[in-house]
């Protein structure tokens, strides 16, 4: 039983808020204390751990009075966050509709869609050139003037919780900007806040470091270390050169971004988005990401979160090897003790797989692989989300297809970046490393999937079968288990932006070629118009509104996936009791046909003809054979 449950069993109890604190320290102390002293050994480190038993009831005393009432009401009521009520939707404010208020008046456009659950992307301080979209933090807690002010954001989250609307936002574990205050001092020359980042005074070291670590920005921002002339030191930079890694092999570090997390929790953060989790512990001679005390430290931060705000929960942003990413659910002791959610990359890289290549085989292959997660865990289900896509794909299940992995993750590239006359998809090559060969993917969901050639080339087939794959994928998604994201403006099939090769600050990251702004003229006329968008609007407000109506859909752990014996199609069952779900989809350009048989052996057509929820349908069962259109999808019903 995870730390989590047992808090619920005792949470039931009559006691008054601050008996509940107590009662929840104790019960997680064991294991802050453990994951504390495995980071810190307590011969050197007593008087940091004298320092967070105090920190802790402080920050719950600090805490406002409306969540620590959400938080009991939340401990009692079980997983929320497994529901098949929850939907997402992920946005840049300021590509949305200009602010914190401005966001706010749109509160009725996510109430027609169906979607309760934001993330907003980074809306603190940053420094005003080149700032990673606000991932370069100069503060945690300060919201940045360009979205209103700290009250904008107190009322926007009062106005979310009346509405029943979960908010996600970033908490920027890893590294701070060089503007932030640490980093300043640190450059004044301060040595305790040298001591906040790794800095070192030449070269030894980080030579050491970068014989086995990675490139994250190979082409804007090669290597791991800057030299910062006002410190006359080198200082670890593994993502941009403005971006300062967090040392946390220093307690004070961790002590302070603890008490930034629950800070930012007491704004009404419902999800933290743990950014770049994987890299939070640094090793001479490994690749530095996801290493055991990574997780130790991860799960320190859980478990105290949890004493504090238990009401809060932590989503994994580990975009990592498919058997890597459900480690952030925690293993053994850590065993949901860990991140709540976490992003479904694995899933999110094969189905582009799956639509390049137009086979569903390394798909199959790679999530029968994946471990099973825990049972109060889920997923966050997207295709697509502000950053590029990464090749992710193990090269053994490559290989055992018959495919040379190199050539594979070439051909991937070549197909969605353009390389390719046939290929519908107008993607961007992003990061290519003529080193490694590696390189990724940027472009928005609609623009990869074959609607920008078709709008430019006017070619109606394709854009028939473009709008078709953009409603599967997502339809995928909604219905695999966990929470559906959506990046804002793929509900009407927004297209690639080009417009970032104009602006200075950002024309360097081509990621920002799919962080288009919302078309508010498009969505305006949605209910008068035959067009794409309008197809794909409606698709996918009627799917969602399916998905909150069936409680088939929540997260049980409740997934099986089927095997049809055709390598175009996907499929998987969903089961609650007597209910169930089998989901059908094609991947192919052609039609594409399965053995009915199968398909009642699983009971679907047991009381007659099984409904269609996509299409509303019934599916005959006259012949042998059930046949599925391009890019079709079915949902069956089982009752
Ligand atoms: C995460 C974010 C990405 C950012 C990086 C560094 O991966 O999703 O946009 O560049 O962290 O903060």
């Amino acid at each position: 039983m995870n730390q989590a449950k047992l808090h619920r069993l005792l949470s039931q109890k009559e006691k008054n808020d601050r008996e509940q604190f107590d009662q929840r320290l104790a019960t997680n102390l064991t294991l802050i204390q453990k994951q504390f002293f495995s980071l810190y050994p307590e011969e050197q480190h007593e008087k940091h751990i004298q320092k967070l038993l105090k920190l802790l009831p402080k920050l719950f005393l600090e805490r406002p009075e409306a969540l620590r009432k959400q938080d009991l009401k939340r401990l009692q009521s079980g997983n929320w966050y497994q529901s098949e009520k929850l939907m997402g939707m992920q946005l840049y404010v300021e590509h949305f509709n200009k602010d914190l208020k401005g966001l706010k008046e749109k509160i009725p456009y996510f109430k027609k869609l169906g979607v309760n659950f934001l993330h907003l992307m980074p809306i603190t301080k940053r420094p005003a050139g080149e700032s990673d979209g606000g991932y370069a933090v100069n503060s945690y807690l300060e919201v940045d003037r360009k979205y209103g002010s700290k009250e904008d954001l107190l009322e926007l989250t009062t106005a979310f919780r009346k509405n029943g609307i979960y908010l996600m936002l970033d908490f920027v574990v890893n590294h701070t900007s060089n503007e932030f205050s640490w980093a300043k001092k640190a450059k004044k020359g301060d040595k305790k806040y040298q001591g906040y980042y790794y800095t070192y005074e030449d070269l030894t070291i980080p030579a050491e470091f970068e014989k086995t670590l990675p490139e994250v920005f190979p082409e804007t921002s090669p290597g791991n270390f800057t030299y910062i002339p006002e410190m006359e030191k080198w200082v670890m930079t593994v993502f941009n050169s403005y971006q300062w890694d967090l040392n946390y092999t220093n307690p004070q570090v961790f002590l302070e971004m603890l008490t930034n997390l629950v800070k930012l929790t007491d704004m009404g953060v419902d999800v933290v988005r743990f950014d770049a989790l994987a890299f939070l512990w640094k090793k001479i001679g490994t690749i530095s990401q996801n290493l055991p005390e990574a997780h130790n430290l991860i799960s320190l931060f859980r478990m105290c979160l949890q004493v504090v705000a238990p009401g809060s929960i932590l989503l994994a942003e580990a975009i990592v090897a498919p058997t890597d990413i459900v480690k952030y659910f925690g293993e053994e002791e850590k065993k949901g003790n860990e991140c709540e959610v976490a992003y479904n990359a694995s899933l999110m890289a094969l189905l582009w797989n799956s639509i390049a290549t137009k086979k569903t085989q390394l798909l199959y292959k790679s999530l029968m692989h994946v471990p099973s997660k825990p049972k109060d865990c889920t997923w966050i289900n997207y295709i697509r989300c502000h950053d590029d896509i990464g090749l992710g794909y193990e090269n053994h299940l490559i290989q055992e297809l018959g495919w040379n992995p190199e050539m594979h993750r070439k051909f991937l590239l070549d197909y969605y970046c353009q390389r390719l006359d046939w290929s519908p998809a107008m993607g961007m090559l992003f990061m290519y490393n003529p080193k490694t060969g590696d390189g990724r993917i940027t472009g928005s969901a609609a623009s990869l999937l074959g609607l920008e050639k078709a709008i430019k080339t006017k070619d109606e087939d394709l854009l028939e079968s473009s709008v078709r794959k953009i409603i599967m994928l997502h339809g995928i998604t909604l219905a695999f288990g966990g929470i559906p994201l959506i990046y804002a403006g793929d509900e009407i099939g927004t297209l690639n932006d080009y417009s970032f090769q104009n602006d200075v600050s950002k024309k360097g990251d081509g990621r920002w070629v799919n962080r288009p702004m919302q078309d508010w003229e498009t969505i305006s006329s949605l209910a008068n118009q035959d067009s794409p968008q309008s197809t794909i609007f409606h698709a996918l407000q009627q799917l969602i509104q399916i998905r909150k109506g069936n409680s088939v859909f929540a997260d049980h752990n409740n997934l099986q996936l089927c095997h049809t014996g055709n390598d175009h199609i996907f499929s998987f069952e969903r089961t609650q009791g007597q209910n169930g779900l089998l989901v059908i989809c094609n991947f192919d350009e052609n039609p594409q046909v399965i053995d009915s048989s199968w398909v009642k052996k699983l009971g679907y057509f047991s009381k007659g003809e099984p409904l269609d929820l996509v299409s509303g349908e019934k599916v005959g069962m006259n012949s042998a054979l059930l046949e599925l259109m391009p890019y079709q999808m079915l949902w069956l019903m089982k009752s």
